[in-house]
Order: structure tokens, then C-alpha cells, then sequence
């Protein structure tokens, strides 16, 4: 096959990317994009601090740009992402208890249903562990509601829109030894057993020096698809993209039957959050990179 979404398809996989709003109106960039992904990821227009600046209005309009170019180049949609403690806007990182309990199940509801229907798969939750070796719940004001947060904003995601995959999604938690992996693999856990609707996790992979690839990303990916949920790498990037880290994620995905797809967190190294670790597929004048080669090779 001669593009990634292609050779993805094979398999019955996706290849995804970030898409940012700002530049779709670069043609080598939408030009990239339309032609190598099937799968889009709004890279920061779905977050919370867009879709809600205001407690209770509601802003779509970068969000539907990003939904709506998906569309109309015939790509399905990853939701990022519905509650979250980063990115949020002022009114609610003052809130507290109750009240924002009540602002994140609203939030989750408001945004759900304008996308009703039109998302595959949504990450619910966002980075809710610490790193390190502690395993516990990161602190933030989420977690000072209560640690059923998390359940409560999954009820509320499938009474809002039953169709769509829902995820949890984090980073730092591909290496199977690491605690973080295994606190969340616990909540996983016990979410299928007491019947919470999780249908899916999503794997952050930005690997990079301190963070490095290992090859027990596999067994992570197996592990958690014998609990009965999906898996998928939802925003991969590597520091100094090494043709054979890509390619061994690729082929970690390949080995897991569960495993729906990869998203690289965006299209060429200027378009990186960490455009000083190049760590994507493409360069900055849009040709392909070695590590272009290994992954569609692998796929
Ligand atoms: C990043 C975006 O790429 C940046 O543009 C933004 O300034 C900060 O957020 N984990 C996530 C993503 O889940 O939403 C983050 O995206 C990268 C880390």
C-alpha cells in the first residue's frame, strides 16, 4: 500500500493524526493529512477551555472546523477531551466540590451531544494518575471531588451518546513495570467488574529520553485487552524519530487484536508540540522521514 491509512486498513486498523485547526489552511499540510490518515484528533479544539470558555455557553466553532474537515475528506473522529486538569478555562479551575462535579457532568453532556453520533471513540477521562512510583490518583481539583470522578464522568458519557467508544487516555503508561501502568490497569479492572462503561484506553506513547520506549509495550497492550477493552495509541511521538522505535510500536499494535489503531501527534516536525525532539513522520517541508518508512513497511 502506498499510504498509511491505506496499509493501516488492511489490518482493519486506522493511522491517525492531530489535525489543529489553525493550519488547515496550509495546503502542504491539509494536502499530508488528506492523503496519509483516516483518523483525526482535534489537537487542542475539543478541549475544555474551547468548547466551554464560558460556564454554560458553548463554543463549537473550532471544533466543528477540525470535525468538519474529517468529514468531508472521509475520516472518522477521536473526542479529546472531556474532563481533564489541564486546558481548563478560569471559571472552572476556581471551582471546587459540588459545583464542579456538577460543571463536569454538564460540560461532558453539552459537548457529547452536539457530537452526538459523529465521534468513534471519545477520551472520556485524561490523565487522571501521577507519574512515579506512588500509583495514586493525580491531584487536581477533579480528584478533590471525590475519587468516583471518574466512573461518574463515564455513566454521564454513555447516557450522552451510546454510540461512541469510550476511553480513558494517558502518558507514562506503556512501560508494564511502571506503577502508573499498574494503577491503571487496577481501575481498568475494576471498572469492567462493577459494570462502569469503559470500552477503551488509550496510549499517549510520547516517548522521548526520559520516557523511552520499551519493548513490554506489548505485553501493556495485551494485558489490558484481556480485561475486555480496546486499546489504541492515541497520540504517538518519538524524540529523534528512530525508524525502529516506530516500527516496533507498529508492529506492537499489529500483535494485539484489540489494538484499533495509531494517531501521531501531528503531521510534519514543525507542527510537533515539541518541534526540538522532531519526533513525527514528516519533515518540515513535507518530506517523508525514515521513520515514514519503517511504520508503512510494518504495517
Ligand atoms: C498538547 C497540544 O499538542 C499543545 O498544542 C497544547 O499547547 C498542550 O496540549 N497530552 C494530551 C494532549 O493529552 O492533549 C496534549 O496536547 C499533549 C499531552
Amino acid at each position: 500500500e502506498s499510504t498509511l491509512a491505506a496499509a493501516a486498513a488492511q489490518s482493519g486498523r486506522y493511522f491517525g493524526t492531530a489535525i489543529a485547526s489553525g493550519r488547515l489552511g496550509d495546503p502542504s499540510y491539509t494536502t499530508i493529512a488528506g492523503r496519509e490518515f483516516n483518523s483525526v484528533t482535534a489537537e487542542n479544539e475539543m478541549k475544555i477551555d474551547a468548547t466551554e470558555p464560558r460556564r454554560g455557553q458553548f463554543d463549537f466553532a473550532a471544533g466543528d472546523r477540525v470535525l468538519n474537515w474529517a468529514v468531508r475528506n472521509g475520516k472518522q473522529v477521536r473526542g479529546h477531551t472531556l474532563a481533564w486538569h489541564s486546558q481548563q478555562p478560569g471559571w472552572m479551575q476556581s471551582l471546587s466540590g459540588g459545583p464542579l462535579r456538577q460543571a463536569m457532568i454538564d460540560h461532558i453532556k453539552g459537548v457529547m451531544t452536539h457530537y452526538k453520533g459523529k465521534i468513534a471513540q471519545w477520551d472520556v477521562v485524561n490523565e487522571a494518575f501521577a507519574d512515579g512510583s506512588s500509583g495514586a490518583r493525580r491531584d487536581s481539583n477533579l480528584q478533590r471531588t471525590g475519587n468516583d470522578w471518574i466512573e461518574v464522568a463515564f455513566r454521564t458519557a454513555r447516557a450522552a451518546d451510546p454510540a461512541a467508544k469510550l476511553c480513558y487516555n494517558d502518558y507514562n503508561v506503556e512501560n508494564w513495570t511502571w506503577a502508573k501502568t499498574q494503577a491503571m490497569y487496577a481501575m481498568v479492572r475494576d471498572f469492567k467488574q462493577r459494570g462502569v462503561p469503559i470500552d477503551c484506553v488509550g496510549f499517549q506513547a510520547h516517548f522521548n529520553n526520559d520516557s523511552p520506549y520499551n519493548s513490554n509495550f506489548r505485553t501493556t497492550l495485551r494485558n489490558f485487552a484481556a480485561l475486555g477493552v480496546d486499546v489504541a495509541i492515541t497520540e504517538l511521538d518519538v524524540q529523534g524519530a528512530p525508524a525502529t522505535t516506530y516500527a516496533n510500536v507498529t508492529n506492537d499494535c499489529l500483535a494485539v487484536s484489540r489494538c484499533l489503531g495509531i494517531t501521531v501527534w501531528g503531521v510534519r516536525d514543525t507542527d510537533s508540540w515539541r518541534p526540538e525532539h522532531t519526533p513525527l513522520l514528516f519533515n518540515g517541508d513535507g518530506s517523508k522521514k525514515p521513520a515514514y518508512t519503517a511504520v508503512l513497511n510494518a504495517l
